[in-house]
């Protein structure tokens, strides 16, 4: 029996309710495959925040730092601004672990109807690498004059060619491994954005000719949105910046269905931290409490989890689990057009493992 030992951030919002489902797929793909985990729960998050002031314990990441892997809900709380809980949560995390690359695959599964017409299952296969450590993201800057009337803020992009070049490295890798298409898109704004987004391209550029057998494309963010409408099949690896990676993963989510059925991998490559596994969806406070949250995202991140672990015949049986609930069956939750709950959809998933 091999030993896995797991931190279980659940958070905020409809974040227990999948995790929940999550850790019970994750329990019974062990019992198939002779994996026994180990769960700590953490009971960080809003909660937390509402009794000690603060969203985790000042130590929190020496507590995680000796898991296999973090297995996280959701964070942000509709009382509490949304830069205090996820500054106070889960970037921190991604940041001081070195997660550098979160990784966001988006499948049109058979049995999941597209919003965009004429599109069939298998069309739309793809997966966002999202630089998750810098960029728009590193919080530099500052207020001047704060909360005065003439009040100006300064918030900075900090770009470097280390943290360009592993991320895009890692997308060509990836593109390789998968063994589909062979192409990797990277999307940046250099035309209005000079300075970083031009470092971007260039070491995109530098990294590309490693990798002659993959054919490469680089495309402006404006036109990559409108690009994964019109063409979405097109795309195999997409690799962006950390705030354009965020904002095209919603993208990706819905047109292959739902938000609900995304899951997202913050991977320390390295190996030298643990690494994250969440859903790319957030705390949704307009369904939470009402058991109707899709799980499979989160189901997914666990799949993804274990395929992390080097247990890749347990992360592709759930993967399988879920695509056949979906293929085979009409048990699904309200935002994929069904009637059933987050327990049922569970317990569908459960069944075919
Ligand atoms: P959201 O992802 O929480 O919700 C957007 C929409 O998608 C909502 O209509 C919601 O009901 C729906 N949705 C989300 N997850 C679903 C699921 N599993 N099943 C069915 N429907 C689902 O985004 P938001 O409303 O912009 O943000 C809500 C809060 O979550 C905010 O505080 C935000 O900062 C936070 N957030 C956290 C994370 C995270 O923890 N990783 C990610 C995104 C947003
Ligand atoms: C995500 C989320 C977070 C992000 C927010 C909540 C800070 O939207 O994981 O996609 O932008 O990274
Ligand atoms: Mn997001």
């Amino acid at each position: 029996m091999k030993q896995l030992s797991i931190a279980v951030i659940a958070g905020d919002g409809v974040g227990p309710e999948v995790i929940s489902a999550g850790k019970r797929v994750l329990v019974k793909a062990g019992e198939r495959f002779g994996l026994a985990f180990s769960f700590e729960d953490f009971p960080w998050g809003s909660e937390f925040y509402f009794q000690h002031g603060r969203m985790m314990p000042p130590m929190a990441l020496d507590l995680l730092q000796p898991f296999d892997a973090i297995y996280l809900g959701a964070v942000g709380h509709p009382d509490i601004p949304d830069h205090v809980t996820l500054n106070g949560l889960l970037l921190p995390i991604r940041r001081g672990f070195d997660l550098y690359a979160n990784v966001r695959p988006a499948v049109l599964y058979a049995g999941v109807d597209s919003p965009l017409a004429g599109r069939r299952p298998g069309d739309i296969d793809m997966v966002i690498v999202r630089e998750n450590t810098e960029g728009e993201y590193v919080q530099v800057g500052g207020f001047v004059y704060h909360q005065q009337p003439e009040e100006l803020a300064v918030q900075t992009a900090v770009f470097t060619r280390r943290g360009i070049e592993r991320v895009v490295r890692l997308a060509f890798e990836l593109a390789l491994r998968r063994g589909k298409k062979k192409r990797v898109a990277s999307v940046t704004k250099s035309n209005a954005q000079g300075f970083g987004m031009v470092l971007w391209d260039r070491t995109f550029q530098t990294v590309a000719r490693e990798f002659p057998g993959v054919e490469t494309e680089s495309l402006l963010v404006d036109a990559a949105a409108m690009n994964f409408v019109r063409r979405p099949e097109s795309f195999d690896v997409v690799v962006a910046s950390n705030l354009f990676g965020d904002i095209l993963s919603d993208l990706s989510a819905i047109i292959t269905g739902s938000i609900g059925l995304a899951p997202s991998a913050n991977l320390d490559p390295s190996r030298r931290f643990p690494s994250l596994f969440e859903p790319v969806h957030g705390s949704a406070p307009d369904i939470a409490g009402k058991g109707i949250a899709n799980p499979m995202g989160t189901i997914l991140a666990a799949a993804m989890m274990l395929e992390h672990l080097d247990h890749s015949e347990a992360a592709g049986a759930i993967e399988q689990a879920v695509a056949g609930v979906l293929a085979e069956t009409q048990v699904r939750t309200p935002d994929l057009g069904g009637s059933n709950t987050t327990f049922e959809v569970t317990e569908a998933v459960l069944a075919r493992l």
